[in-house]
């Protein structure tokens, strides 16, 4: 009932936002992915922000949904929309927006965050985020930018691979989830969302 409500809200959203996106070729396409993933695509509770992202990682992902290999019950009807040649149009279109931070995580829970991030876990061999998703959380190609996504996102991303839900997922991100605590995650999703 409360998710029906949020998409309301987005879709009233989006079609006042209509006018600023109305200026390329897909911006009907475009128009119908912001009833979810929040005007400019700066993300909204559920949907993660798509602005900023690397062009290759929405594609990559957009085939995902496709093919079934990432669940999403909202992601599988929305790709119906799209063709090959749209996917590749709507992936440069939201990389090319600037990201807005969500800011959502737990401020005290950052610092611990940020030294995994940068460091990793030594102890239990986890390796750096940093090594893979960059200094600055920019990510490159196939690997996501990560800085400033939503806490409640990447919390429940990491959980969904810590607890095996994606076993169809590539390397190697289930495998770095499992060795991470709750608390880690928590630390980790409050570090990011702060990251310009
Ligand atoms: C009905 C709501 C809805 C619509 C419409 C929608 N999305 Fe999504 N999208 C989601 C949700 C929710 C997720 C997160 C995965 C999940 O929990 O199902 C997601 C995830 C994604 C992801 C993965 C992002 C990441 O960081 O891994 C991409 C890429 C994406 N959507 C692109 C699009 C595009 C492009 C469109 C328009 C064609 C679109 N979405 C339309 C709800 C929606
Ligand atoms: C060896 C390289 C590597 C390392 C190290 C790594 N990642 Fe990843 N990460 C990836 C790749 C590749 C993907 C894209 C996976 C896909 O396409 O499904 C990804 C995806 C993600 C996503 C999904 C983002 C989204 O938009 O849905 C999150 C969250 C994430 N990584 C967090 C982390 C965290 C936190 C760490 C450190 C504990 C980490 N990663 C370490 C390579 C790495």
């Amino acid at each position: 009932m409360k998710r029906r409500v949020l998409m309301v809200t987005a879709f009233a959203l989006a079609l006042s936002a209509f006018s600023a996106l109305a200026g390329g070729g897909n911006a009907q396409k475009v128009q119908y992915c912001s009833w979810c993933h929040g005007v400019s695509g700066q993300g909204f509770v559920p949907a993660p922000r798509l602005a900023g992202q690397q062009a290759e990682y929405i594609e990559n992902q957009l085939q995902g949904f496709r093919q079934h290999t990432r669940p999403s019950s909202f992601m599988w009807g929305a790709v119906k929309s799209l063709d090959v040649l749209d996917t590749r149009d709507v992936a440069t279109y939201f990389s090319a927006i600037a990201p807005e931070a969500a800011d959502d995580g737990d401020k005290v829970a950052a610092s611990a965050g940020k030294t995994i991030y940068r460091r990793g876990i030594p102890a239990l061999n986890i390796v750096a985020c940093a090594a893979c998703h960059g200094p600055n959380a920019q990510g490159i190609g196939k690997i996501p930018r990560l800085g400033g996504l939503s806490a409640f996102y990447l919390k429940t991303r990491l959980d969904q691979w810590a607890h095996g839900n994606l076993a169809a997922a590539p390397a190697p991100m289930p495998q770095i989830a499992r060795q991470l605590s709750p608390s880690d995650i928590d630390a980790l999703a409050s570090y990011l969302s702060f990251v310009k």
